[in-house]
């Protein structure tokens, strides 16, 4: 019996069942190959991914592609020789965010936008501040931008408007930033950004306290459109940067942050008896229960099986029995009706909460114990690393024809 197998909209071949496994898949000309396992332990594919995933299609994206042989580079179907020769980097950057480019009035707003954003806020001024004069810069700028969340106005709101707002903000604050940094650190004022420069000769008035000269602000521009995107970015992260990244991507709902998540239900359904129509209820909005599935694990997660014992032991010490009750109810149902299997944020979450942890510090807590792993990973990657570059399946436009301003509608 054959599959379906498909990788970045690669067809898999062959797509054939295997030994131990559900599937098996090769892309030959991707020099991968896939088992999908069930139910006895079967050897990893031989074919690992190359060192570096040089090559691998790890996404679709139609916002930039390289054309490595032929060497050309397109954002979003323009040629980057057409962006070098009209374009800004204003317009740049709002061709990459909203895939095409601007008419007149759009510009304008999206200029207006970058200038109201572009000073700094207290708390990122202040760490800016408090940094060693002798700090890497990368190192100042990787802490500002990650402060700059505590105060941003969005910072609750993951819709795609906000993220919208919170990436203008974050373009037209990095040149700030940079600037505040080495004036400090050269021992000179930081200056405040001036609204009627463009962000290229804003970037260099913030650094150097002047005003570049026209052809000086232009091949600075054009320096900023050319280095605006380059499909999937190549990763060479230091420890702190790639810890940084680590947390950043541990925080989400379907990874770390389902721990707390996990528990806001079992609050939220607050007896074992409401537990089963609650379920339901949240099934049938097509709802993903919290603390179930897994990308890797398609049977019980070990970890689960282990803590569960404890959530029960730890809930009736702190006479809290029907978390733990609740949790009953849902794992039988899940298994049941869902085949799905509860993960080790299950039962982390009743646990924590039995010793009363306050739920936003669930996932912090599982960082502080996921760090030892993050720097394993990135002790072993330094130790025999290549450029980490996997590249993206190109879906957007191609050949488009830039058109001067005045020309669009
Ligand atoms: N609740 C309800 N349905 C779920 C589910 C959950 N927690 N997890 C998976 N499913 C369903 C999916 O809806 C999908 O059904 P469909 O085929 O009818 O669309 C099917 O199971 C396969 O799921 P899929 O989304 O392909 O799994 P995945 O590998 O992409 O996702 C997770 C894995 C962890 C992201 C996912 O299981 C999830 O969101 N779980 C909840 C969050 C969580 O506990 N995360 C901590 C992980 S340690």
């Amino acid at each position: 019996m054959g599959y379906s197998v498909r990788l970045a909209g690669r067809l898999a071949q062959p797509v054939r069942p295997h030994l131990n496994c559900t599937w098996y898949a090769t892309y030959p000309d991707l020099g991968l190959a896939f088992t999908s396992m069930t139910g006895m332990a079967a050897p990893l594919p031989d074919a690992l991914a190359p060192k570096g995933l040089e090559g691998v299609v790890a996404n679709e994206s139609s916002i930039c592609y390289v054309f490595g042989g032929e060497g050309r580079l397109i954002y979003r179907g323009y040629d980057i020789a057409d962006l070098a020769e009209h374009s800004t980097f204003e317009e740049t950057a709002y061709l990459l965010l909203k895939g095409d480019l601007p008419t007149k009035d759009a510009l304008k707003a999206f200029t207006a936008e970058l200038k109201a954003a572009q000073k700094l806020d207290k708390v990122v001024l202040r760490i800016i501040k408090d940094a060693p004069k002798d700090a890497k810069p990368m190192n100042v700028l990787r802490t500002a931008v990650s402060a700059a969340v505590f105060t941003d106005p969005d910072r609750a709101d993951n819709s795609p408007a906000a993220e919208y707002r919170k990436a203008v903000r974050l373009i037209a604050q990095l040149p700030t930033m940079v600037g505040t940094f080495h004036r400090l650190r050269s021992e000179q004022k930081p200056l405040s950004p001036r609204r009627g420069l463009s962000l290229a000769a804003n970037t260099l008035y913030l650094i150097t306290g002047e005003t570049p000269e026209q052809d000086v602000e232009r091949a600075f521009d054009v320096a900023l459109i050319l280095h605006a995107d380059h499909e999937l970015n190549a990763s060479t992260a230091d420890m702190h940067g790639a810890v940084t990244g680590a947390i950043a991507a541990l925080a989400g709902p379907l990874h770390g942050g389902a721990n707390a998540e996990v528990m806001k239900m079992l609050l939220e359904i607050k007896s074992p008896d409401r537990a089963a129509a609650w379920i339901r209820d949240a099934l049938t909005q097509k709802k993903k229960i919290m603390g179930f599935g897994h990308r890797v694990y398609r049977t019980a997660d070990p970890r689960a099986a282990i803590l569960r014992p404890l959530a029960e032991q730890l809930g009736r010490k702190a006479n809290q029995p029907q978390w733990f009750a609740i949790q009953q109810v849902i794992e039988d149902l899940m298994r049941r009706d869902k085949g799905l299997y509860c993960n080790v944020d299950f039962y982390s979450a009743s646990t924590y909460y039995a010793m009363g942890i306050p739920l936003d510090l669930f996932t912090p807590i599982f960082a502080v114990s996921r760090i030892s792993g993050w720097c394993a990973h990135i002790l072993e990657q330094h130790a025999d690393n290549r450029l980490i570059r996997p590249r993206a399946e190109y879906v957007g436009p191609m050949n488009r024809t830039w058109t001067p301003l005045r020309k669009r509608s």
